[in-house]
């Protein structure tokens, strides 16, 4: 369990053993692979190949992303092919990576509003101008986005078009395809971070944007961290060939020899041994029940002036407080009461939001979840 060593502090996952803290966004360790990494690191350590523990190859091991995209195209429903993937430190280092290769200091980029509150960090850390373009159901608003960019000459948008983080909304089909219209029009990328692609429990979530590589226009993330082990720091950008020569001529690469090479050969095995289709199998069973068990506790114990919707992947609720009540505040309350959450107005670049909160389902088990919707109702009613 999560504990408060000094000596392991994390942005992700601090908290104390009594707190049951909703706004973690990662698997319960009770979960995570660590048979299926002992086999898969045995099986590649027997290959006698030394191959691994030299430098690797500037697009990453061309093994794994050969097995990564036969497991893409059947994933995806659609093909994949190894020479459109880069192996990348997680999704993060990906969009990093992006930020260095297509962005200079003091440019316009679009980030969805709301958007995952830790990327806007890395945003900022390269001193791009981030402007927000708002979620309706259905996904970024068209409208708004045109109007604004009549306005402002963007870089890129940054969306996370499936099973949204952190509000768990599908960008329609339509949407889609008008966004990859609009980026040719308008001459900007579409960064999709796709790391919930793969995550559906009860709907088939529309085609990844890998569908609209051909545009020119599209870089299609993903990650190892939401099907295999965040701490792998293992993802890929997914692209056409001008995108990805344009990304390849980085000394970065050339110096060090592509990213997390042994890794790589690790989970290559773990993929040629038909061990991540069956733990992603798994995983899916797990969340989709642990996403039950949160819905029915809130559905039980929340008033009904907090408004959600029962997420259909991904891991994260949205909820949408009653008027007057703040995020930020009843955090402090909630912590007398040893629950937590992230309040609404982290994942707003203008500090919009404040009366939503989100949870995840995805570190604790059905018992910790069922009290922990209870102690939020709880701390809800004594909020003042
Ligand atoms: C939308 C989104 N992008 C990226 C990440 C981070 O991914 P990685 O661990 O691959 O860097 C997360 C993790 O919570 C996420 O929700």
């Amino acid at each position: 369990m999560a504990t408060l060593d000094p000596l392991q502090e994390t942005t992700q996952a601090n908290v104390s053993a009594d707190m049951i803290n909703f706004g973690i966004g990662q698997p319960s360790f009770d979960i995570l692979p660590t048979e299926i990494m002992r086999k898969a690191a045995e099986h590649r350590l027997s290959q006698h190949d030394p191959s691994y523990l030299n430098y690797g190859f500037e697009q990453g091991d061309g093994r794994l992303r050969d097995s990564l995209a036969q497991f893409l195209t059947s994933g995806y429903g659609l093909p994949v092919s190894a020479a459109q993937l880069l192996l990348t430190v997680g999704a993060s280092q990906a969009i990093d990576l992006i930020c260095n290769n297509f962005t200079q200091p003091g440019d316009v980029i679009f980030v969805e509003e709301p958007t995952f509150f830790l990327i806007l960090g890395l945003f900022r850390d390269h001193d791009l101008e981030i402007v927000s373009i708002p979620l309706d159901e259905g996904g970024i608003n068209i409208d708004i986005l045109e109007e604004k960019l009549k306005q402002h000459r963007p870089k890129f948008l940054y969306t996370i078009p499936t099973f949204q983080n952190p509000t768990s909304i599908n960008l329609s089909t339509e949407r889609r395809q008008k966004l990859v219209a609009l980026s040719q029009q308008h001459d900007f990328y579409i960064v999709a971070d796709e790391v919930y692609q793969l995550l559906n429990y009860t709907v088939e979530p529309p085609s990844s944007f890998a569908a609209y590589l051909d545009s020119d226009q599209v870089l299609s993330i993903g990650s190892f961290s939401k099907i295999l082990a965040p701490g792998l720091r293992l993802g890929w950008i997914q692209t056409s060939p001008t995108l990805m020569a344009r990304i390849l001529q980085k000394g970065l690469l050339a110096s060090g020899g592509g990213f997390n090479h042994f890794t790589s050969g690790i989970v290559r095995s773990v993929i040629e041994l038909g061990w991540q289709v069956e733990y992603l199998d798994h995983l899916k069973q797990i969340f989709s029940k642990r996403l039950e068990t949160l819905n029915a506790a809130l559905q039980q114990h929340l008033p009904s002036t907090v408004d959600f919707n029962k997420p259909e992947g991904g891991y994260f609720f949205w909820l949408q407080l009653p008027d007057g009540i703040d995020g930020k505040r009843l955090a402090e309350t909630a912590a007398s009461y040893k629950v937590g959450f992230q309040p609404g107005e982290n994942f707003s670049n203008r500090g919009e939001l404040s009366n939503y909160i989100r949870l995840s389902f995805a570190f604790y088990g059905e018992h910790d979840l069922k009290e922990g919707a209870q102690r939020l109702a709880r701390a809800l009613a004594d909020y003042k």
